[in-house]
């Protein structure tokens, strides 16, 4: 089966710990768009490992990882980031991590421009990560980038590090920033691409062979559905394709060998960086998103931000539900609402005292949107840890039916807590089938 797991709103769902949860079952976990924007999370035992570019299978002894062709790789991120699972005693072989020979490179300038885009933008500005993922993606539109291929003939590397960075300093030195030096860069990147060199992969073929020898693969979204640059809520999100339909052309897998689309829901939502937030909590809600924010540690795992907090968007996510084609769907984070007495979910929206039923393509309009909540009464119990559905408190199980009632798709998997073990997974759901293997489509195809 070749399942794609991805978030249904902002990010910082919680994927992390699902696909550290399913990567027992699967082979192989790829991802298939950004870079070291993203950041998981996930905690066995006494252990938190932060995995920013490679897939959260990576912690599985057992699995392969594979970097797609649709992904913008930082080599020096990378290198930073194996080096540090290797410290924390993770095995990081050639043989267990593929890097695809089509993912693009992001470059030292693309960092710098990164910056100055957002200088100029001013209060228009995106709030990115500032990592380079936009400028590299930029060139890769533009067909001007630099590939992981490209890096390994040392002719290719230098002609478009000079061709490329004569553009680039333009505009890092008119933002009154130092020029950076064509001759470094080579250096720099060439060592990196050398040591890169026994990971680089022609990832396409590898999925092939993988799926004629019937593996299971798991392909990992990075980012969110609201954070897509076609579907979400632009010109405030990522540059890349983060919907399921991305998993296709960013890994080279045909999307009909694709057999299911895994959701994941956060029981409220947040958001980092700017941009339109239908739900957020205000001043006047100020308390209340404090709270969630305290007891859900709502701050960026990779810029340390703090997220802002809002209610639960029910077209929002819904919307999703519906780019995705999910299947079935993780509802993470339920005991960080157990101290709430009441808790509101948004059902439709208002936009200049209109109701509309789908979900604006206009970021000014996204701003004008009047949520119209339903309010549901708080449960007030501890969930921390509940691995069985019938020990959850009764107003928290009204909480999961109506998310999932509202979205239009069943909620398979209820996680209870950070650990790998605090998770309920529901009896005769799709998502059991993908924990057991028993997925028929998949068995089918
Ligand atoms: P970029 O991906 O760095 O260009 O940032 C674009 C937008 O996406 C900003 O609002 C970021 O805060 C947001 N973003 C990027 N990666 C993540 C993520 O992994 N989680 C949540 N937000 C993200």
């Amino acid at each position: 089966m070749i399942i794609v797991i991805n978030g249904s709103q902002w990010g910082d769902e919680g994927k992390g710990k699902v696909v550290d949860l399913l990567a027992d079952r699967f082979d192989i976990v790829g991802r298939f768009q950004g870079g070291h924007n993203a950041g998981h999370s996930v905690y066995v035992g006494d252990k938190a490992f932060v995995l920013r570019l490679l897939p959260s299978g990576i912690i599985h002894e057992g699995t392969v990882c594979v970097l797609g062709n649709g992904m913008v790789i930082d080599p020096k991120a990378f290198f930073e980031e194996v080096d540090q699972m290797i410290e924390q005693g993770i095995s990081i072989t050639p043989e267990r991590l593929k890097v695809s020979s089509r993912a693009h490179l992001i470059m030292p300038y693309h960092r710098a421009l990164d910056h100055t885009s957002e200088e100029r933008l001013g209060n228009e500005k995106i709030g990115t990560t500032l990592r380079g993922i936009g400028p590299a993606y930029e060139d890769k539109a533009g067909r001007r980038g630099i590939r992981v291929a490209d890096a390994l003939v040392p002719e290719v590397l230098k002609s478009r590090i000079e061709r490329n960075l004569e553009e680039a300093n333009r505009i890092i030195v008119t933002y009154g920033q130092q020029p950076l030096y064509a001759d470094q860069i080579f250096e720099e990147i060439s060592a990196l691409a050398e040591r890169l060199r026994p990971f680089v992969t022609e990832t396409s073929a590898f999925y092939a062979e993988a799926k004629r020898q019937k593996k299971n693969i798991l392909l990992e979204g990075a980012q969110a559905t609201l954070l897509d640059v076609d579907h979400g809520t632009y010109p405030f999100v990522t540059s890349s394709n983060a919907t399921a339909g991305g998993a296709s052309v960013g890994s080279g897998i045909p999307p009909h060998h694709i057999t299911g689309v895994l959701g994941i829901v956060r029981t409220y939502a947040t958001r980092v960086g700017e941009g339109p937030f239908p739900t957020e909590m205000l001043e006047e809600e100020e308390d209340m998103a404090n709270l969630i924010r305290t007891r859900g540690n709502e701050f960026g795992s990779v810029t340390k931000r703090p997220r802002r907090c809002g209610w639960f968007d029910a077209v929002a996510t819904r919307y999703s539900a519906e780019l995705n084609g999910y299947d079935s769907l993780a509802l993470t984070k339920i005991d960080v609402l157990d101290a709430l007495d009441e808790l509101k979910v948004c059902v439709g929206y208002m936009i200049r005292g209109e109701r509309v039923d789908t979900f604006p393509a206009v970021s000014s309009d996204l701003r004008q949107i009047e949520p119209i909540y339903e309010t549901l009464e708080g449960w007030k119990e501890d969930t921390l840890g509940i691995t069985d559905i019938d020990e959850l408190p009764a107003k928290a199980r009204a909480y999961v039916d109506f998310l999932s009632e509202s979205i239009g798709v069943e909620i398979g998997l209820i996680s209870t807590g950070p650990e790998r073990d605090q998770t309920i997974i529901l009896k005769d759901s799709v998502m059991e089938s993908w924990f057991t293997g028993n997925d028929q489509a998949a068995i089918d195809s």
